[in-house]
């Protein structure tokens, strides 16, 4: 069988993802494998039409072609998403079409099933025969346990090629709103007061309807209000995924990302960011700005921001990517609103972006941040976990500031309760006690509310 590997990682070939890859090549050597670097030789596929016409050389003759990749911010980083809106721009989905396709990942487990559920609508879209996803945490390979589950993987998916298993297509393709906008009525005038806005784009000229809107949106806001488009941002490439920035937050790029971030965006009491659906999710440019933001290391560098997202395009047929920008957000101690221009009229969207941007304003000025939902109480401990153990030292600007700001919040230091525990489970044990506190269990369950409500 002919195995093509699209690896997804910047590192090219000093890849953790790669060394899983190893590991199947040496487990199962009567297949032939062939590793594309398609993440870390971006530019010159983008810019060298020989390289671009090798690349699809090899995936015409796979049996099976294998989206080896890193997680990178809910996704793949942004060279693997920048190769992927290639496939469809140069109109090239038929090398992949009746392919059989798996996926591979290595990450911490921090929003995989987003990632996933992204490369396996792509691979639908491309018309591939998806057969499933293997998401290994990082370091699996080194369990005995795991290797095995990992083997099995391999060879149930080969087995499924050589039998030429029948596979279904689960994502629709997506339906796109047909008319682009154009405001019909006046926007409602909105006073910044003290509070500053920055709206940040990707409009690239081939969407109007989003310059449409982010335009709606800066006339809507009357004081501090600025248009920033990240095309104009001097940011030369993707995350490298080097991790040099773990040490203290400085990246190895010296372009303008950092300035631009912190001197644009931490000011700002409201971020609009405005971009259009490409494949199945934003634009390479706007992955780009997420994967870039790492030199904050798993740290909340935009905490207390009001976000509203004005997405152009079909968000409501995806769901992963909704989720990827909520839990962003819910991660980074932020509120989020989303409009799209999935609406029956302009007049609809009008009304829509004047009401965002009043209630962003309105929430900025209550300084109102959600409760965190599973998202981000779930994703603190994960950071939590791995900051204090095995990535502590390749993150130390991270702990710190996991110490300084209290984060490192384990149940072991909770004494109040340990001690509770040590002396009323051991009483439990007696039936008379045992049967009262259980009796009466959603008594002492509000009882501790009761003096909050008196005060109240
Ligand atoms: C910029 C960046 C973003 C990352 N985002 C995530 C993430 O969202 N979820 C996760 O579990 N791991 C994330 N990781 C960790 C990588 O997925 C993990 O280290 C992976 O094993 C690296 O594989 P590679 O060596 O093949 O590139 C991120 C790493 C970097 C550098």
């Amino acid at each position: 069988m002919n195995i093509v590997v699209l690896n997804g990682s910047p590192k090219g070939d000093i890849s953790v993802t790669m060394q899983y890859v190893a590991y199947i090549r040496k487990k199962f050597p009567e297949h032939h494998y062939e590793t594309l670097n398609v993440a870390h030789e971006i530019r010159k596929i983008e810019n060298d039409p020989a390289a671009w016409d090798n690349i699809l050389g090899s995936i015409r003759s796979a049996d099976l072609v294998l989206w080896a990749f890193p997680l990178y911010y809910f996704l793949v980083c942004s060279q693997y998403k920048r190769f992927i809106e290639l496939v469809f721009e140069r109109k090239a989905e038929d090398a992949f079409n009746g392919t059989y396709a798996a996926a591979l990942s290595t990450s911490i487990h921090f929003f995989d099933q987003t990632a996933h559920a992204y490369i396996h609508a792509i691979c639908d879209d491309l018309g591939m025969k998806y057969l499933g996803f293997y998401s290994a945490d990082m370091q699996d390979l080194l369990s005995e346990v795991e290797r095995k589950r990992f083997e099995q993987f391999a060879s149930l998916t080969f087995t499924a090629v050589q039998e030429k298993v029948p596979v279904q297509r689960e994502h629709a393709p997506l339906a796109w709103p047909t008319t682009p906008y154009v405001p019909v009525t006046q926007p409602g005038p909105v006073t910044t007061g003290t509070k500053k806005v920055v709206i940040l784009t990707d409009a690239d000229g081939r969407t109007p309807g989003l310059t449409a809107m982010t335009d709606r949106l800066l006339t809507n806001f009357s004081g501090s209000a600025e248009l920033i488009n990240l095309h104009d941002v001097d940011i030369r490439g993707g995350c490298l995924g080097c991790c040099q920035c773990g040490f203290d937050n400085t990246c190895v790029y010296n372009d303008g990302y950092v300035d631009f971030y912190n001197n644009k965006l931490v000011p700002a009491d409201i971020i609009i960011m405005a971009g259009s659906v490409h494949d199945r999710y934003l634009s390479s440019a706007w992955k780009r700005f997420f994967d870039r933001s790492f030199f904050k290391g798993h740290t909340p560098g935009l905490k207390g921001k009001q976000v509203g997202f004005v997405i152009s395009g079909p968000l409501h047929q995806l769901p992963h990517l909704k989720e990827a920008l909520l839990a962003w957000a819910d991660n980074g101690g932020c509120h989020a609103r989303f409009v799209t221009d999935e609406v029956p009229g302009a007049k609809e969207l009008d009304a829509l972006l004047d009401s965002m941007a009043v209630r962003l304003l309105q929430a900025a000025e209550s300084g109102y941040i959600p409760p965190h939902t599973f998202y981000a109480v779930g994703g603190h401990k994960i950071f939590r976990d791995s900051i204090y153990g095995r990535m502590k030292l390749a993150f130390q600007a991270d702990y710190r500031y996991y110490r300084a700001h209290g984060m490192f919040d384990f149940p072991q230091a909770d004494f109040k309760t340990r001690f509770q525990n040590a002396f009323l489970i051991p009483l439990t044990r007696i039936p008379g006690f045992r049967k009262k506190v259980f009796a009466d269990l959603k008594h002492h369950m509000i009882k501790p509310f009761q003096p909050v409500l008196k005060d109240a």
